[in-house]
Order: C-alpha cells, then structure tokens, then sequence
C-alpha cells in the first residue's frame, strides 16, 4: 500500500514535470520566423525570441517569463513611443525609447549612452543608476542580442 502511494506521488511528479515542459518549451508557441522580421533587433523587439535561438527571459519581481509571452513591443509600443498601458495590477507609463530620445535624456536627468540603455534592459536601473519602476523587466539574454536590439531601437524614428 505504500508503494501504491509512492507510485501515485511519482506519476503526478511526473505529468506536473511534462506540463511544465511543455509550457517552456518554444516550441509550445505559435512558430516566429526570422523571414517575419527585417533583423534579428526587430525580432525581440516584438516577440523577445532571437534567431540565435537562445533565450530570452524577462524577469518583473518574482514572476519570469520565457521568450515569446511579453516584449518590448507590448508596452512601449510598436514605434518605441510608448505611454499609458495596463498589465494586472499595475496602470503604468512607458517611456519613449527611441534611441534619439533616450540619447537625449528626455525624462531623465542623464542622457543615456550605449552602454547604459544595455543596462537598464539587464539590470533595470535608469540612467543614474536609480531602479526603473513595475513593470519593466529585467531581461537575460544574450551579449550579441542586446546589441542587436539596441541597432533596433535606433531604427525607430
Ligand atoms: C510589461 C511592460 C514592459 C515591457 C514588456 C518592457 N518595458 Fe521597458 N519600461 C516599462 C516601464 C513601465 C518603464 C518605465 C519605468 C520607470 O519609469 O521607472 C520602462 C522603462 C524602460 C527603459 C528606461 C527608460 C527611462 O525612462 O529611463 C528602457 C531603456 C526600456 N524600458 C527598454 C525596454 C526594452 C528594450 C524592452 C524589451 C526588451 C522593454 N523595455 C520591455 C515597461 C515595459
């Protein structure tokens, strides 16, 4: 009798284990191309999946999400102006991240630079160092696939 529990307990281990495969697995998405997209920076701007393949994951407090489920696009807009959005609890304003206006420092004291923009992507600091609010994520991804998504953010006009 014990071992008929063991085994139930095994056998549920087992199909949580599966499910949660397969919601991770990219291949569980709608299939994204990289004909759909004129660069590889264009492509994780709207899906946060690389051509590279490898992942991208984005991180708002606790809660992390594989590529595909939230990107750029989806709060700052298609043309990077952002603005007011809403995502469960938060009402939020997205900044304008056309990389004019981030060179600028529209909205921030400090212009920002290559550099920092990488930053505040990765490490989810503004420009001075301060910690960006809910719901900006803070994003892993590749070295070459932040630099390809910053030639994007130049792009955006
Ligand atoms: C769920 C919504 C959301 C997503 C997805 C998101 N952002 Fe943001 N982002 C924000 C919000 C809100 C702010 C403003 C935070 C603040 O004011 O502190 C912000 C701020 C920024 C900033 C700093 C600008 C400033 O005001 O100093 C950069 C750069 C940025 N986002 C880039 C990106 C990039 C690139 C992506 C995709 C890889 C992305 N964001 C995805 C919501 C989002």
């Amino acid at each position: 009798m014990k071992n008929l529990k063991l085994a139930i307990v095994l056998i549920a281990v087992g199909v949580i284990g599966l499910v949660a495969v397969n919601l991770y697995s990219p291949s569980y998405s709608y299939t994204i191309s990289s004909s759909d997209f004129q660069s590889n920076g264009e492509r994780i701007y709207f899906t946060a999946t690389s051509n590279s393949g490898k992942p991208i994951i984005s991180s708002i407090g606790a809660m992390t999400m594989r590529g595909g489920m939230m990107s750029c696009a989806a709060c700052h807009g298609a043309d990077g102006k952002g603005g007011r959005g809403r995502m469960m609890m938060w009402t939020f304003n997205a900044s304008d991240i056309r990389y004019s206006s981030l060179a600028s420092g529209i909205g921030n004291e400090k212009p920002y630079t290559d550099e920092l923009i990488k930053r505040a992507i990765t490490e989810g600091l503004d420009s001075e160092g301060k910690k960006l609010e809910n719901p900006m994520p803070v994003w892993q991804m590749s070295v070459e696939d932040q630099n390809d998504l910053l030639d994007y953010l130049k792009t955006l006009k």
